[in-house]
């Protein structure tokens, strides 16, 4: 396995969690662990054995505080767009993963750590969890794909409402606006609650559960027609072992056992 500085990967069942390991810092996305977090999804993607993921941060206080800042201070407008580029790259790989992916939301999941919470899949917060997208209090906007999933999630006005203010809202708010799908007490409940779901979805058949992924993403893809793409998704079910299994295993009243093939 790749060596990771600012990651913590633990692999037990088929389930991978990954940990943003820089708890002094609020586990802020430096660079570098951008990079990592693109490595370990490219590992997601290719390996059989890694059926689902979730994503957390490492410590009591922050999923994730943010992109970092001091990296953020040196920006330029030569290479702010690469920067924006780049994440968004990354963050787009986690949220067309064809594997479910769901953030555990275990503190302050601010402006880069929001929107790495929103490009996962599901998102299960603890109850003393905190969003906010502050970023037009350094002088910017959102690059990471924030303007778009937090429309996407909470609507528009909300959307522009928390973007513009830098309000910070706590869980239940953001469980009631949409933007989080689960509140729990605590930080075992967080682990027990995202571990369950996960489970209960790995048992599901893994191709049509990354189809689903698929389609709702091509929703919000300016080129793609989503009924289209449900259709060709349907046919394409329709072929699978899985499909045969999933039937024949209803018609004689036992679970089914996907192979995801
Ligand atoms: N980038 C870089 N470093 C960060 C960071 C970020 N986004 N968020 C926190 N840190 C660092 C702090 O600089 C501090 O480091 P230091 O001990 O070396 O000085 C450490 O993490 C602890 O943070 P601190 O501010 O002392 O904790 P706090 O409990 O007083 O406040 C926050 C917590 C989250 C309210 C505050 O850290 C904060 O506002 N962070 C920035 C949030 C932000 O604007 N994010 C969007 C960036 S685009």
């Amino acid at each position: 396995m790749a060596d990771y500085q600012n990651l913590l990967i633990q692999e037990e069942d088929g389930i991978l969690t990954i940990i943003i390991n820089r708890e002094d810092k609020l586990n802020a996305l430096n660079l570098a662990t951008v990079e990592e977090i693109r490595n370990i999804f490219q590992r997601v993607y290719d390996e059989k054995e890694i059926k689902g993921v979730i994503l957390t941060g490492a410590g009591e206080k922050a999923f994730v505080a943010g992109a970092d800042i001091s990296e953020i201070s040196e920006l330029n407008e030569m290479n702010a767009r690469k920067f924006a580029e780049n994440g968004q790259e990354v963050f787009s790989l986690i949220e067309n993963c064809h594997k479910p992916v769901i953030a555990a939301v275990n503190g302050y999941a601010l402006g880069g750590g929001c929107e790495l919470a929103m490009a996962c899949h599901i998102r299960v917060a603890t109850k003393n969890a905190k969003f906010a997208q502050p970023e037009v209090n350094l002088g910017i906007i959102p690059g990471y794909g924030g303007t778009q999933r937090l429309t996407q999630l909470v609507g528009k006005g909300k959307a522009l409402e928390l973007m513009m203010t830098a309000d910070m809202i706590g869980a239940e708010e953001a469980r009631a606006l949409g933007l989080v799908n689960h509140v729990v007490e605590d930080r075992e409940a967080l682990t027990s609650r995202t571990r369950e779901m996960l489970e209960k979805i790995m048992g599901k058949a893994p191709l049509a559960v990354g189809m689903i992924v698929n389609c709702v993403n091509a929703y919000f893809s300016g080129d793609e027609n989503g009924y289209q793409t449900e259709a060709n998704s349907f046919s394409n079910c329709c072929k699978s072992e899985d499909f045969k299994e999933g039937t024949a295993a209803f018609l004689e009243k036992r679970p089914a056992e996907f192979k995801g093939e």
